[in-house]
């Protein structure tokens, strides 16, 4: 095994910037606004933030709608917002992390722009078009519109390709402008100090060159149906993958994470390149879409480290703005907040990097958002079928119990969740029994055991079905997690002793293994060989 990489060991924390902090009062998140919360990031324990996009944008979906790759949106604050930022975090040992929109732009990019014009302009060949006809080509779904992906264009008699929305044209990865462009940009921010891209559905670059129809799923029910095996997830995306990664080595120790669209994980372990030398980390989204139960994540968890090629390195995370938060997948009544205890302890001691959702720590939740407050393109249109869309996942950071959460001091882009009153972070920040003071106790021991990072992983049997277990070990440190899943408690039989480290129903320190531990309902134990 080669020398480890800073991302290896790093704790992320993801930063939806509208949501976390406004510092000017036009109820929109901003940059200045994380800034003032290094602070707290810092205190929690976090290595990296990964930022979603704050560039200039029409802002159709909230960012993911890029009108300039070199700026920031003046909604955000400026360039120099976002230098102060990177210094300060760097100050703090906090790296910072850009999201990079490379699938489309916005249809009010300047290249979109000029491309749609005339077919005969320069810039047309950067994005995908079909001479216009009564059908389009072929049956591919705008996913936030549930209409036709291939939107018209009368200026050319043509239809452009936009999976998302029509205001997000999608570029043509097989024209090397294109390619270079993105490089280009990478370059930029790379020397502008950032530490590396998350890749905004990276595995849907490229498409069908025949353009071929998706053949239809039954299960696929979220997907319109269909098997996404042309519109995205083509092979040719590890020739990108495997430019970019020269790209980013280049620029000396940056990190690549795709977002690998898609829930299917050997996709996934794929884009890390069959000899190491794609993406250095793939999101698999397997976790977020598990039942509660230790067996579920026990699977995922191992399917995972099975598909990885060797000496990749695995990446975990529960919630992100796309799906419903883990808080409120797996609530159950008075039973909801020592579950996301279990779930925090299984995200920071599982080998592998863990991603955190901002507000997470905190137990953020997710509410229905009433039809005249909701701002999401997908939960608009999907509104009179009863979605929720992707508003309840991002609703504003809660920091105190003012007005406004201390938010913002104006009226916030998105509803503020009502439990805020007694859910914020001001609250939990006094009390040691507060979840946020277990996500820091988690991260502080991930900090001082080497195996809760660098170790192995081995899964225990005979603990019971319903006892997620595995020992972390590197040199002769030896650490076991136990969580419980059910609602009762478990006694799990254990050959050596061991001493209890951190606990989520007990008193840390307090409790040595004589021959078992007990283990309180839905709770975490993390115990060291003696
Ligand atoms: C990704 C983003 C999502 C965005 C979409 C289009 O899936 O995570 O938020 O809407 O890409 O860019």
């Amino acid at each position: 095994m080669g020398a480890r990489h800073w991302w290896e060991d790093a704790v992320f924390y993801q930063i939806y910037p509208r949501s976390f902090q406004d510092s000017d009062g036009d109820g929109v998140g901003d940059l200045a606004g994380i800034a003032s919360r290094l602070g707290y990031l810092h205190s929690l324990g976090v290595d990296a933030l990964w930022i979603s996009p704050f560039f200039k944008s029409p802002m159709k979906d909230f960012g993911y709608d890029v009108s300039d790759y070199r700026d920031v949106d003046p909604m955000f604050g400026k360039l120099g917002d976002l230098r102060d930022l990177v210094a300060r975090a760097k100050g703090l040992g906090i790296r910072i992390v850009l999201d990079l929109v490379a699938n489309h732009s916005s249809d009010e990019h300047p290249w979109f722009v000029e491309a749609r014009s005339s077919r005969s302009s320069p810039r047309h060949g950067w994005y995908l078009w079909v001479p216009d006809g009564p059908r389009p080509p072929n049956n591919w779904k705008a996913i936030f519109e549930l209409g036709s992906a291939w939107h018209r264009n009368p200026a050319t008699g043509e239809r452009y390709l936009g999976t998302f929305t029509r205001h997000q044209p999608e570029f043509d990865w097989r024209n090397p402008e294109v390619r270079s462009a993105f490089y280009d940009v990478m370059r930029y921010w790379f020397d502008f100090g950032v530490d590396g891209f998350r890749l905004d559905v990276a595995t849907g670059y490229f498409k069908d060159a025949e353009l071929r129809s998706n053949p239809f799923s039954p299960k696929a029910i979220p997907d319109f149906f269909q098997k996404h095996v042309y519109d995205r997830n083509r092979p040719e995306f590890h020739e990108a993958f495997k430019e970019m990664r020269k790209v980013a080595d280049e620029a000396g120790e940056r990190v690549l994470i795709g977002e690998t669209h898609g829930s299917d994980p050997e996709i996934a372990a794929s884009s890390h390149g069959k000899a190491n030398d794609e993406l250095h980390m793939a999101f698999n989204f397997d976790f977020l879409h598990r039942p509660w139960s230790a067996r579920a994540f026990r699977e995922s968890a191992e399917v995972w480290y099975s598909l990885l090629p060797e000496g990749a390195w695995p990446n975990f995370t529960l919630s992100n703005h796309d799906q419903p938060r883990h808080y409120w997948r797996y609530r159950a009544g008075d039973r909801t907040e020592a579950r996301a205890r279990v779930a925090a302890a299984m995200l920071l001691t599982i080998r592998g990097t863990p991603f955190i959702y901002y507000g997470e720590e905190i137990g953020m939740t997710c509410r229905r958002i009433p039809r005249h407050a909701l701002r999401d393109p997908l939960g608009i249109s999907t509104w009179p079928f009863g979605f929720l869309g992707r508003d309840p996942e991002r609703t504003p950071m809660q920091w105190d119990g003012s007005e406004g959460a201390g938010f913002t001091r104006g009226r916030p882009w998105l509803p503020v969740n009502p439990d805020y009153a007694s859910r914020n972070v001001a609250a939990q920040q006094e009390d040691p029994a507060s979840l946020l003071s277990w996500y820091k106790a988690l991260i502080a021991l991930r900090r001082a055991r080497k195996s809760l990072t660098s170790g192995g992983i081995r899964f225990l049997d005979g603990v019971g079905e319903d006892v997620l277990a595995y020992e972390r070990a590197a040199g002769d440190e030896r650490i076991i997690v136990l969580l419980n899943f059910a609602s009762r408690a478990r006694r799990v039989d254990l050959e050596d002793e061991y001493r209890v480290l951190l606990g989520s129903a007990v008193d840390p320190g307090a409790r040595r293994s004589r021959g078992h531990l007990e283990l309180e309902p839905e709770s975490a134990l993390i115990a060291s060989a003696e």
